[in-house]
């Protein structure tokens, strides 16, 4: 009987990751983290063994490291695939630290390209952003939308790495990868054993509402009610980590199953619904019965007016689709925020 298939996950005691994790090994597949722990904890390492039972074996350094890379590489030169989170992603920070920026999310690719994208059975899944399409013009957003210039270093770093790995692509036929576009993942495992751990003051839209609903911030600004939307306010697609994370499995099976695929090719994930701010912040009161003072203000910079995915190439290609509400999503988040404060 053949073993059972090995994977390593980047970046995988942060929030998508960990959930990724949790996928992985309900689908039956043994999992390697690798994680430096500059934002993330080792306590979610058990939080994956409370959920699944499977403690994965992990790692703990610096894919910038390039010798530590190559050795590991080196070392397990068996594996199925590699899923790669790790990376900053504070929008605002990488405008402060640009340097920061390119170095930790573009040289921790480049080694782990260098050292695995030669192994004749090397496939690749890397965490994009649907921040590459920047405001597109036609709604929802489909694949083949025109690339946008980034706003931030940060998005930046999710366009270049993208063509890192195309160009890598390009010359190395063996190698397979897929960059998958994420929209707004939101929520927590139900368990409430994983989930999303903001440093500081969140600058995402649920960690804000649910810090603001228990009382660990006064109340929520809501960044602009003069957008051209239906009430004013910008509209995102919101989607439950978990569908995120399961269309991180389905993505990685088909570059083991199907060799018509290309060797390289993109994906949007998201619901494909959009939701304004305020829609949010009344089903999240819908949700869990919590009330959520807020008040207006103005628009964020950087900020685009809508953005929802055409998730059509995903569902046919992926065999993916998300299957999880917005009202489950925010009580999952909820249920994560009242578990992990302690009163
Ligand atoms: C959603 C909506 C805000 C906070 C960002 C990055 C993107 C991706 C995910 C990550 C917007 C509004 C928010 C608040 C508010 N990157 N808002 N008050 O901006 O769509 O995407 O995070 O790794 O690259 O740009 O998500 O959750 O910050 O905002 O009114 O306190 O909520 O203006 O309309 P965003 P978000």
């Amino acid at each position: 009987m053949m073993g059972k298939k090995r994977v390593v996950v980047t970046g995988g005691l942060g929030y998508i990751g960990s959930h990724t994790t949790v996928a992985l090994q309900d689908r039956g597949f043994e999992v390697i983290i690798i994680d430096d722990l500059s934002n993330s904890s080792i306590d979610v390492l058990d939080g994956i063994y409370k959920i699944t039972g499977k403690k994965p074996e992990f790692h703990q350094f610096d894919l910038k490291d390039n010798s530590i890379v190559k050795k590991f590489f080196k070392e397990n030169n068996d594996l199925d695939g590699v899923i790669h989170f790790a990376a900053s992603k504070a929008v605002g920070e990488s405008v402060q630290k640009p340097l920061q920026y390119y170095e930790n999310n573009l040289f921790s690719l480049i080694n782990l390209l260098e050292a695995y994208s030669y192994n004749p059975a090397s496939r690749l899944i890397f965490s994009s952003s649907c921040t590459v399409y920047g405001q597109a013009i036609e709604l929802p957003i489909t694949e083949k939308a025109p690339i946008k210039k980034a706003e931030s270093p940060y998005g930046n770093t999710k366009q270049i790495g993208e063509e890192i790995i195309k160009d890598t692509c390009l010359v190395n036929k063996g190698f397979k990868a897929i960059a998958l576009r994420y929209f707004n993942p939101i929520g927590a495992h139900e368990s409430a054993k994983i989930g999303e751990l903001p440093i500081g003051t969140p600058q995402n839209l649920i960690p804000f509402i649910t810090q603001t609903a228990i009382g660990k911030r006064e109340q929520l600004a809501v960044f602009g009610n003069d957008y051209p939307t239906k009430d004013g306010t910008a509209i995102r697609d919101y989607i439950h980590v978990r569908d995120l994370a399961e269309a991180h499995v389905a993505a990685l099976e088909l570059l083991l199953q199907d060799d018509k695929q290309d060797n390289y090719d993109v994906f949007n994930l998201g619901t494909g619904k959009g939701q304004s701010v305020l829609e949010v912040i009344h089903a999240f009161e819908e949700s869990t019965g919590q009330r959520i003072p807020y008040e207006i203000k103005g628009r964020r910079n950087g900020d685009v007016t809508a953005a929802y995915a055409d998730t059509s190439k995903a569902n046919s290609i992926l065999k993916w689709k998300a299957k999880r509400s917005l009202l489950q999503a925010l009580s999952s988040a909820w249920n994560w925020e009242i578990n992990n404060t302690i009163v």
